[in-house]
């Protein structure tokens, strides 16, 4: 009589076991789904949920930024502040209808491979690596000085020039697509000379 109410305590507290475990696991598993990309910005507050995880397989970079990229090893760890296709418009007079023609393409991509020059660092610099109020310095792959700093609401800005997205990854090359053109400006002088000479 007594070893069958101890065996009937024994499966009581099992099957309490089993339950709390089941339970234990359930919860674990529904508090985790509210950490997937927010749409929400929280402006200033928590500057870390702007830097999204973003993969470069469903991100359109642009012609000339897909063409820094793929000019990296992909394999090695960089982090690229790639411009946008308006900053290549604006900044550069690149045009995606225009200056990947056969004539005009061999004077596109080196001056594509210049701005990845000065844009490229040798090493993993994602948005949370860099604190608000801080002001960072790499050398960028040609030896241009880099200052990056973060705004308020957790954007990099490097050499005053803010970044429109962050922390887009392809293996292990960051990217950040900026608002402009990093360059120094003896660059800009000729691009923008050149340009003259072509519109005139
Ligand atoms: C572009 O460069 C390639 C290889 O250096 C050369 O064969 C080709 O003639 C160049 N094209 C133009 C339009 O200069």
């Amino acid at each position: 009589m007594r070893k069958r109410q101890v065996l009937k305590h024994s499966i009581a507290i099992v099957s309490m076991l089993v339950c709390v475990c089941c339970f234990f696991i359930v919860s674990v598993t529904v508090f985790k789904l509210p950490e997937a990309p927010r749409k929400d910005r929280q402006m200033g507050f928590y500057p870390t949920i702007r830097s999204r995880k973003v993969s470069l397989q469903d991100f359109n970079l642009g012609k000339f930024g897909e063409m820094m990229i793929d000019m990296l090893p992909q394999d090695l760890a960089f982090t690229v502040f790639v411009p946008s296709e308006d900053a290549f418009k604006r900044d550069l007079r690149l045009s995606v209808s225009d200056s990947l023609k056969p004539d005009k393409f061999n004077d596109t991509y080196a001056i594509v491979t210049r701005i990845l020059g000065f844009s490229a660092v040798p090493r993993i610099l994602s948005s949370a690596n860099v604190q608000s109020g801080e002001l960072v310095n790499y050398d960028s792959l040609s030896g241009f000085p880099l200052y990056v700093s973060k705004d308020i609401d957790g954007m990099l800005v490097v050499n005053r020039i803010r970044s429109e997205i962050v922390d887009v990854r392809k293996k292990e090359i960051v990217v950040h697509v900026m608002d402009g053109v990093i360059m120094d400006a003896e660059f800009e002088q000729s691009v923008l000379a050149e340009d003259d000479t072509e519109e005139d």
